[in-house]
C-alpha cells in the first residue's frame, strides 16, 4: 500500500536573498534564512545593522526591494495589500518596544482588539488561559495608564497570543523594562514555544534576553554574519566582542 504524505515546509517563515534599500542605503543586503516551526530565535546586531528592517520584511509589515519572503508556503509578494493585512492579522503576532496599547481601552479590550479587527469572537477558554498566563487576570478592567511598564508589555504579549499566531515577532520588547519584568516577558515567549509550539523571532540588544532563545543570529550591515546555537549570555557577549 502506498501512502502519500505531503510534507509541509518545516519553516514558519523563510527568506531567500532578501534585500531592502532606502535610497542608496541597503538596509538588508541579501538575507537568506528559515525560521523553523516551534523555534525561538534572537536577532542581534549593532544599531543600524538592519534588525528592525529584517523584522518588518520577515513579517510582511514592509515589502522587500528584492528576494522572497514566505509564510509557510505562501510567497508574500504574490499577495495584494488587503490579503497581506488579513494574513498578518490571522497568522502573525507582534510585540513592540513601545507596547502600542490603546490608552482609552481597558486591558481586556486591548487584548481582544486583534480578534475584534478580524471580525472574530473571543474563544473565552483560550482568552482566560492567555490572561492567566500573563498574570493579568485581576487587572482586566484597568487602563494602560494604570499599569507598570512590565504589566503593559505583558498585555501586549497577551494581545499577540490571543489569535494563536504561528509566529510572533518582537522588536526589543524588554528594552524599557527592569530585569525582573523583562524575565517575566521572556518566559512568556519561551512558553509560547515550549507549550504551544509557536515560533518566536526576538530582536534584542541584551545578551541575557538572547539566552532565552534556541539560537542567536547576528546581523552586520544588512547581512547575516554569524549564528550561535544554544546561547548563554556569556557566549553571546563573547561572540559579540569577537565579531
Ligand atoms: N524608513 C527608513 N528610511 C531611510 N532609511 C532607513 C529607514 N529605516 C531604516 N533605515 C536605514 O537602514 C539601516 C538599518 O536600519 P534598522 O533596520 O532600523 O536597524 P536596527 O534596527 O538594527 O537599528 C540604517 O542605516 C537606517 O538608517
Ligand atoms: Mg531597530
Amino acid at each position: 500500500m502506498q501512502t502519500t504524505t505531503i510534507q509541509a515546509t518545516p519553516f514558519a517563515v523563510s527568506m531567500d536573498q532578501v534585500g531592502k534599500d532606502y535610497g542608496k542605503v541597503a538596509a538588508l543586503d541579501g538575507v537568506s534564512w528559515g525560521f523553523r516551526r516551534g523555534s525561538f530565535t534572537a536577532i542581534m546586531g549593532q544599531s543600524g545593522s538592519g534588525k528592525s528592517t529584517f523584522l518588518h520584511c520577515a513579517s510582511g509589515l514592509d515589502r522587500p526591494t528584492r528576494g522572497t519572503v514566505r509564510l509557510g508556503d505562501i510567497d508574500l509578494a504574490g499577495l495584494k495589500e488587503a490579503e497581506l493585512t488579513r494574513l498578518r492579522r490571522e497568522r502573525i503576532g507582534f510585540v513592540f518596544q513601545g507596547y502600542n496599547l490603546v490608552p482609552s481601552m481597558d486591558v481586556r479590550r486591548n487584548i481582544t482588539l486583534p480578534l475584534f479587527l478580524g471580525g472574530r469572537k473571543a474563544d473565552e477558554g483560550w482568552l482566560e488561559e492567555v490572561v492567566h498566563r500573563v498574570g493579568m487576570a485581576d487587572r482586566l478592567h484597568h487602563r494602560p495608564s494604570e499599569l507598570s511598564g512590565g504589566q503593559q508589555q505583558r498585555v501586549a504579549v497577551a494581545r499577540a497570543l490571543v489569535t494563536r499566531p504561528e509566529i510572533i515577532f518582537a522588536d526589543e520588547p524588554t528594552a524599557a523594562l527592569d530585569p525582573r519584568s523583562a524575565g517575566h516577558v521572556l518566559r512568556l515567549l519561551r512558553e509560547a514555544v515550549d507549550q504551544t509550539g509557536q515560533t518566536i523571532v526576538l530582536v534584542t540588544h541584551d545578551p541575557a534576553a538572547a539566552a532565552w532563545a534556541d539560537s542567536v543570529v547576528f546581523l552586520g550591515a544588512g547581512r547575516i554574519v554569524d549564528e550561535l546555537v544554544a546561547p548563554t549570555a556569556e557566549a553571546v557577549l563573547h561572540r559579540w566582542d569577537t565579531l
